[in-house]
């Protein structure tokens, strides 16, 4: 059935004599859809799977990581500025993998919108046609700068045929430039498979009877707890991750000698965050957490380690984290 689905998408691709015209419209993927995705961050060899529910018109999105382990329930009209909420196994030194409920309310400032798995294709232009897996993809790109993160986005799209010009998503990456250490030091990539325009309205009801809780501290970490897939989609150059690194540097007093040992230092930390945050959403046994190694290259650590990673338990406890999910 696949194969047939690629060999006619190409077909019509192929038998269309001016591609590029088709795609001077900047895909959309409609107001509703579902849709899988594995997030792979080749930095730190972690792939992570998720399957996503988005309905705008019904101001609610939902998204299960590790085949529905994690799940997350956004809702847009609910309380006065929309809630989320996160049922995930947690494993503390009294419970090994409870199911617990978090919740986070949406305030004033920042109000709780669905979350779109896909990014948002504004600014986005046509750079070519590309063979992907066997598929002729429109390859749609973004480039963003700030201070000296260069930042390329580029999406592998087809169309689907018929009515209506909904697009079908294959492929995001980001690669990240760094114009100071002159180094690509970063990269991250989701492959999307299984794209429908429509959802069950029944996926978006979260199990009832469950009492949820607020999320820990610290206050910076909630959205990315919260709602972890909206920094890999997002196009904004500044991440929430990003935002952990002034306090991070706070707390355990850091002071750089130069900037481009804060942009290397930063670099790391943002690797070390989405490495502990995605191994606390698989729901090992046990936690990995930020301390005062977050700012470490991999060999750094190795050095310290001798290249052994150290379950929490082990550590000084007044460098553990708090967070567990
Ligand atoms: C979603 O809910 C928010 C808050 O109630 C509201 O401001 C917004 O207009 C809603 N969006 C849609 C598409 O209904
Ligand atoms: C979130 O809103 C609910 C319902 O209004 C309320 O009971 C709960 O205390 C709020 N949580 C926080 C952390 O404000």
């Amino acid at each position: 059935m696949w194969r047939l689905l690629a060999g006619f998408v190409l077909l019509v691709c192929a038998a269309d004599a001016t591609p590029v015209l088709d795609a001077k419209f900047v895909p959309e993927f409609g107001k509703m859809y579902h849709v899988k995705g594995e997030l792979s961050l080749p930095l730190s060899e972690i792939k992570e799977s998720f399957e996503a529910w988005f309905d705008l018109e019904g101001n609610r999105s939902r998204i299960d990581y590790h085949k529905g382990t994690v799940r997350t329930f956004l809702f847009g009209s609910a309380l006065d500025y929309g809630v989320i909420y996160k049922i995930t196994p947690v494993t503390t030194e009294t419970e090994i993998q409870a199911i617990k409920c978090f919740q986070l309310n949406g305030t004033k400032e920042d109000p709780i919108r669905p979350q779109a798995a896909l990014p948002d294709l504004q600014g986005f232009e046509f750079e070519k046609m590309e063979n992907l897996a066997d598929v002729l993809c429109e390859v749609w790109k973004k480039v963003t700068q700030a201070g000296h993160k260069k930042n390329t986005y580029r999406l592998w799209v087809t169309r689907s045929v018929g009515k209506g010009s909904t697009a079908i998503p294959h492929r995001f990456e980001m690669e990240g430039y760094n114009t100071l250490l002159e180094s690509h030091n970063d990269k991250y990539t989701i492959d999307y498979s299984d794209f429908s325009p429509q959802t069950e309205s029944d996926v978006f009801i979260p199990p009832l009877g469950m009492t949820c809780i607020e999320f820990p501290d610290p206050v910076e970490e909630r959205q990315i707890l919260a709602n972890p897939i909206q920094d890999y989609v997002s196009t904004s150059p500044v991440s929430h991750a990003h935002r952990l690194f002034g306090p991070f540097k706070e707390k355990f007093s850091r002071q750089y000698e130069s900037d481009k040992e804060q942009e290397e230092r930063e670099n790391y930390f943002i690797h070390s965050q989405r490495f502990v945050h995605s191994r606390n959403r698989a729901g090992l046994t046990y936690s990995v957490g930020i301390n005062h190694f977050a700012d470490r290259s991999k060999a750094e650590l190795a050095r310290m380690t001798g290249g052994l990673l150290i379950p929490d338990k082990e550590r000084d406890a007044t460098d553990s984290p708090q967070t567990f999910i």
